[in-house]
């Protein structure tokens, strides 16, 4: 099965967020069922925690994309199969949000409009913890435990009364004095303490271990073997309540009150405010505590305290009026960067990692933050726009960490004041640390990328695969898993090593390939059957096998087209690459140059010298002949003619192609018998609007008839085909004096109009 090549969360576009996003929630939702449900995982804890994190690390870049369904809200799965699923008498509801005292005052001053209560009127409120955990509904009838559901969709939860059983603050029976039917609601919750306990007995077991108290509570409690929950030290506070005969009380804190008598846990941080003030002071109260609790709260949830107001408050669709939450903004604290390190992807993006002086943030040591990219680093966000003011990051500053959920922590603010006055811009690497080979930005990309794709070590493996997959080279026998194992033991590390295989591992050689696990004599036969079955290969495989960025099968096929040889087409990319790499290093020098300027003028003080400005990146269609006539090509845009050039540009990659040039030859092209037709061997170019046939049709056909369709006009340039709204090109060709002919005209010509 060919892997997804995955793309660095910093360049996804909204798009491909998007679809990232649908495709991690599909796939952690499979990876929870087959867990939870079948307890049979499918994928090992250390993908499915990749896979958790890629989706958390998306949803921190673009927030409003998160889904309904996104797993960061769910944990474990959906209503499964293996429990039965449970229909709640009274829905459960979620609670809307306030973030800040303004509005919290609103919500009060909007409880008090719709109950149209008079200015001087009392208004109470229960202020309690948002506890961090999930939700149960127990239902008693005639004071005996019969059912304890989760909360599912609100509607529609799962049966887990076995499991519930076993945890020790559920009373299974109420007192006499209890109603005779009533629902209790609340939170089971695992503390801070227990769940590192429970995570470290996990890792010794070599058992799963959870990400934090609540995935670890709602794992214990999704249990389908209830003695598994039995040992897990699960707790529950009691808040709420569904469906109920008679209420024992007229107030929330009243109801609270016996729910402590039958033998509930009630949260002692609960308490009966009279206003709007009452309520933040105990919000700021409980703030203030929340890091020694033992337990993740994530906020105070205010409800009105009479229950006759509640029922006349009533609901909204999804929530109800009488209540809201007060979240906690993301939890922050301040350290001290000290070094900025560089990890390779497997795509071969750079992804800068701060390594911090460890800080507890919220309960949690943190060492290190993502740094995403050279433009974050430098103060520039994702939409060119300044970040933190602008100011840039340099090893040594003092900076604000913050940490959100689950998401990896961020470098949200640094502190000017407090920077060592040695502290130095940081200058991103133009060189991969892997490997050595040149690091280059796409154009309008911010992400720098390794362009020693076959052989950087990081991307090595990923090419390889990329390399025998069934759209490039083909090897039957030769698969992800096989080049995975192969790569490891470091008998193939590029694609040469392939065709040297038998060589190296065959009959008579000292460690032989018939004697790894997997293999045996004849599979061993039957694949180095298959690579040499493979020595011979049309250039447009051989183009796209290479894996090039931004070169699919298409464009791989244009080119070899366009080339014809291979000679030819490896000369051109190579010099092309040779153009951009001086370009780039020229670039490169005037950036160096111009920073070194900059501090001469800091250190003088020289405020009345003009500041020079920083250099412009220079244009690519200025690299040289080379790079222009690759542009030339229609269908080769800014982003291809770069992914070419610097693959070609690079020194390893050329040895790498050089290397198994010697063991496979490209083909010349096969292109379609070119017909006996007016334009054979003409280059033509379409400008404007046509109205027969659209500019992809109209290209393959001039191509079938062996005409060469250009991109832009030059001299070289045989006729132009001009329809309405032809601008510069035209102008170009008329100057020039070249053929120009309507679209009427052309199929004429071609004898097919
Ligand atoms: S009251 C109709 N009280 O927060 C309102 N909920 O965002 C019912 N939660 O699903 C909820 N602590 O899982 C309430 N003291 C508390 C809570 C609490 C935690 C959770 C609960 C609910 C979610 C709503």
């Amino acid at each position: 099965m060919a892997e997804p090549k995955l793309t660095s969360v910093e360049e996804l576009d909204v798009a491909a967020a998007e679809a990232e996003l649908a495709r991690l929630a599909a796939e952690i939702a499979a990876a929870d069922a087959a867990y939870f449900q079948r307890d049979a995982p499918e994928i090992s804890d250390a993908d499915y925690d990749a896979l958790r994190a890629r989706n958390a690390a998306i949803e921190a870049r673009f927030p409003e994309l998160r889904r309904d369904d996104s797993p960061s809200n769910r944990v474990g799965a959906a209503p499964a199969d293996g429990f039965a699923k449970a229909e709640h008498a009274v829905p459960m509801l979620s609670l809307g949000n306030v973030f800040d005292a303004e509005e919290l005052s609103d919500f009060v001053a909007s409880v008090r409009r719709y109950l149209s209560l008079a200015p001087e009127a009392a208004l109470a409120f229960a202020a309690e913890p948002k506890i961090d955990g999930l939700s149960l509904s127990l239902r008693y009838e005639n004071r005996q435990l019969t059912l304890a559901a989760t909360r599912g969709d609100g509607a529609v939860g799962e049966d887990v009364t076995r499991n519930a059983r076993t945890i020790a603050d559920i009373p299974t029976e109420l007192p006499d004095r209890a109603p005779d039917l009533f629902e209790v609601r609340g939170e089971v919750y695992m503390s801070k303490s227990d769940f590192a306990a429970l995570n470290a007995r996990q890792a010794e077991k070599g058992a799963k271990t959870f990400a934090n108290p609540r995935n670890a509570a709602a794992g214990s409690l999704r249990q389908l073997d209830s003695a598994i929950t039995a040992e897990r030290p699960l707790r529950f506070f009691a808040y709420s309540w569904g469906a109920a005969s008679d209420l024992p009380a007229d107030t929330q804190m009243g109801v609270l009150a016996h729910f402590k008598e039958w033998g509930f846990s009630v949260n002692p941080l609960t308490r009966r405010c009279a206003d709007a003030e009452a309520l933040l002071a105990h919000y700021q109260a409980i703030g203030a505590e929340r890091a020694a609790l033992d337990y993740d709260i994530d906020g105070v949830v205010y409800k009105v305290d009479r229950l006759d107001l509640q029922e006349r408050l009533g609901f909204r669709s999804r929530t109800p009026r009488w209540a809201t939450a007060h979240k906690f903004p993301a939890e922050q604290a301040q350290t001290i960067l000290e070094a900025i390190e560089i990890q390779v992807g497997r795509t071969g993006s750079l992804t800068p990692v701060a390594r911090l002086r460890p800080v507890t943030v919220g309960g949690v040591v943190v060492s290190n933050a993502t740094l995403h990219n050279a433009d974050y680093i430098a103060g520039v966000g994702s939409d060119g726009a300044p970040i933190r003011e602008g100011r840039d990051l340099r090893i040594g500053d003092v900076v604000t960490v913050q940490r959100a959920g689950d998401v990896i922590p961020q470098i949200v603010d640094l502190d000017l004041a407090q920077r060592p006055e040695a502290a130095e811009p940081y200058r991103f690497p133009e060189i991969c640390p892997e490997c050595g080979s040149a690091a280059r930005r796409e154009p309008g990309e911010s992400v720098t990328r390794c362009t020693g794709g076959l052989t950087c070590p990081a991307q090595a493996v990923e090419r390889l695969k990329h390399f025998v997959s069934r759209d490039a080279v083909d090897i039957d026998g030769l698969g992800a898993k096989q080049v995975e194992a192969l790569f490891q033991d470091k008998w193939i590390l590029q694609p040469a090593d392939i065709y040297t295989l038998e060589t190296r591992y065959g009959a008579g050689q000292p460690s032989q390939l018939k004697n790894r696990e997997g293999w045996g004599e004849r599979s061993a036969q039957k694949l180095f059957e298959a690579i040499a079955a493979r020595k011979g290969l049309p250039l447009d495989k051989f183009i796209f096998s290479l894996g090039v960025r931004h070169v699919g099968e298409g464009s791989a096929k244009m080119l070899a087209r366009r080339y014809q040889q291979w000679a030819a087409f490896a000369d051109a990319m190579t010099q092309a690459g040779a153009e951009r790499a001086a370009q780039e290093a020229g670039y490169h020098q005037s950036l160096a140059d111009w920073r070194a300027s900059q501090a001469e003028r800091d250190a003088e003080a020289d405020a009345e010298a003009a500041a020079p400005k920083p250099p412009k990146r220079p244009k690519l269609s200025d690299a040289g002949e080379h790079m222009r006539a690759l542009l030339d090509i229609d269908g080769v845009g800014e982003t291809m003619a770069v992914a070419l050039a610097d693959f070609f540009g690079e020194p390893h990659n050329q040895e790498s192609v050089r290397r198994l040039l010697a063991e496979v030859a490209p083909e010349p092209f096969d292109a379609p018998p070119a017909q006996a037709s007016p334009v054979s061997g003409k280059t033509v170019v379409f400008t404007g609007k046509l109205e027969r046939m659209s500019r992809s049709e109209a290209k393959s056909r001039a191509e079938s008839l062996g005409a060469h369709v250009a991109g832009s006009v030059s001299a070289k340039t045989d006729i132009v085909i001009a329809g309405p709204g032809a601008g510069s090109k035209l102008k170009k060709a008329e100057e020039l004096g070249l053929t120009v002919m309507t679209e009427e005209a052309w199929l004429e010509f071609l004898g097919d109009a």
